[in-house]
């Protein structure tokens, strides 16, 4: 698949199949996360892979819990409330497997290497016919020590991206961009 088009075609997918995602697909994703560039090549990323899905189911649970009780006030935190009050809502989507990247040594951009990792691994899984979603609801439960416990993730590490993974059910609609706001300087 052509790169721009993978970068311009890339969804968003909040729809799986119970189709399950083969071992060998999800180590070639994780190869091509490893390969974005890092500060000072530190590769502080590390992948938990979890495909039990009751870890998944509790995960939500206790995510959904957490967000509601620490959210801050937002523009978008009324739409956010009444999601996360629906017992049907699942942070998930059922999608079959979670990659989380966390970050494994400290430093000032230990964020942006692990997001940058998360994009490689979203584009080549759409390039291989997957679907994936940033599930940034997970984020700050996973952050507690609660949410490490449920991993049994270490102290230190910072999660840092939840990619959710799987076969799409459908292709979803194109999501509009804005107009990039753009200066010019010489
Ligand atoms: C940091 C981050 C957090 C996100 N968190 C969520 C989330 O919790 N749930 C969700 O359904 N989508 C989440 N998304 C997906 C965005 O909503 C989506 O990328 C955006 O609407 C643009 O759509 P597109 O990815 O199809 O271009 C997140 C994306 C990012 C980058």
């Amino acid at each position: 698949m052509d790169l721009i088009e993978a970068i311009i075609s890339r969804r968003a997918v909040r729809d799986y199949t119970a189709q399950a995602v083969d071992e060998r697909t999800i180590r070639r994703l994780i190869d091509a996360a490893v390969h974005a560039p890092s500060a000072v090549n530190q590769q502080p990323w590390t992948f938990t892979v979890v495909r039990d899905q009751s870890v998944l189911d509790r995960i939500s649970r206790d995510a959904k819990s957490h967000m509601l009780a620490t959210m801050p006030a937002s523009r978008h935190s009324d739409r956010f409330r009444s999601l996360l009050d629906d017992p049907n809502f699942h942070i998930f989507y059922h999608a079959p497997v979670l990659i989380l990247i966390s970050a494994i040594a400290q430093g000032p951009w230990i964020v942006e290497d692990c997001a940058l990792a998360a994009e490689n691994m979203m584009l080549a899984a759409y390039a291989a016919g997957l679907g994936t979603c940033w599930i940034g609801f997970a984020q700050s439960f996973l952050n507690t020590s609660d949410g490490k416990n449920v991993l049994d993730l270490p102290a230190a590490w910072v999660p840092v991206a939840p990619i959710i993974v799987g076969h799409p059910k459908a292709a979803p609609p194109p999501v509009a961009r804005n107009e990039p706001v753009l200066r010019w300087v010489g």
